[in-house]
């Protein structure tokens, strides 16, 4: 998805991913048509919410519960499987990518679960509104490699973006990596533990409850090799920005 790119994101900040790819499916547009009205939080977008007001999660999610954050979930089969082993957790996941939205909300359907929401957008958008300290536990499965040094600056791991996560994440909350990409981790493994977490386990061990997801199927069947950190918030929570 990283080849792709368009610059013709709303909003001020550029985004270098892909928004649309093939045709969608008559069934995908009649999710994307009845679902997202219920699973999109309003307020995320900034011509929603000049503002920047934080997001009600409780009010989400019907409830006060623990809040975990899925960043580009892709096809969502993580983030449902995840939200389906967990139903006391609240789980919202942001993607870009519309035709991974309308392969998320297949699944929603046929699993049942309830327990999710779902922006589709960019991930800044929503570190923008969440307010500090209220995320329990984050992913980043396979995330764009951006391989070429230039764009380096692009990936997630980059202060840019591990700043806000942190600001977002409770102390303790757990984050965790996947990716196939070896320059990634390394990158990760660098600049994580700077933006406020600590190291807890690294290796080619995936977690106890991990779903291999579409990115990684790609990735074995290409020869590459999983590689998993899990990194933990430190600190005690920054006050409300
Ligand atoms: C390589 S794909 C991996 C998808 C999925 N996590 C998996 O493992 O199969 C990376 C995903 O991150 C999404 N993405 C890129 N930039 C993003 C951003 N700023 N906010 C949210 N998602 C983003 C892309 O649209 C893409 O779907």
């Amino acid at each position: 998805m990283t080849e792709d790119t368009d610059d013709d994101a709303p909003g001020w900040r550029n985004f270098y991913g892909r928004r649309h790819g093939k045709t969608l499916r008559p069934s995908q547009k009649t999710y994307l048509s009845q679902d997202m009205d219920t699973l999109r939080p309003r307020g995320i977008w900034a011509a929603e919410n000049p503002e920047r007001s934080p997001l009600d999660l409780a009010a989400i999610f019907g409830g006060a519960r623990p809040v975990w954050l899925e960043v580009g979930f892709g096809g969502g089969e993580h983030m449902v499987h995840m939200a389906a082993r967990y139903p006391g957790i609240g789980l919202i996941g942001c993607e870009p990518y519309i035709n991974g939205v309308a392969m998320l909300l297949g699944k929603i359907r046929a699993a049942g679960v309830t327990n999710l929401a779902v922006h589709p957008g960019d991930v800044r958008e929503l570190f923008d509104v969440l307010p500090a300290g209220s995320v329990a536990r984050a992913f980043l499965n396979y995330p764009d490699p951006w391989p070429k040094r230039r764009h380096h600056r692009r990936r997630f791991v980059t202060q840019d973006h591990l700043v806000p996560l942190a600001r977002v994440l409770a102390p303790g909350a757990e984050f965790r990596v996947a990716t196939d990409i070896p320059d990634y981790m390394r990158q990760a493994l660098e600049e994580v533990p700077q933006a406020g977490f600590e190291l807890v386990a690294h290796g080619g061990v995936a977690w106890d409850d991990w779903l291999s997801t579409r990115y990684e199927q790609k990735a074995l069947r290409e020869g590459r090799v999983p590689d998993y950190a899990t990194f933990r918030r430190r600190g005690v929570a920054a006050a409300d920005a």
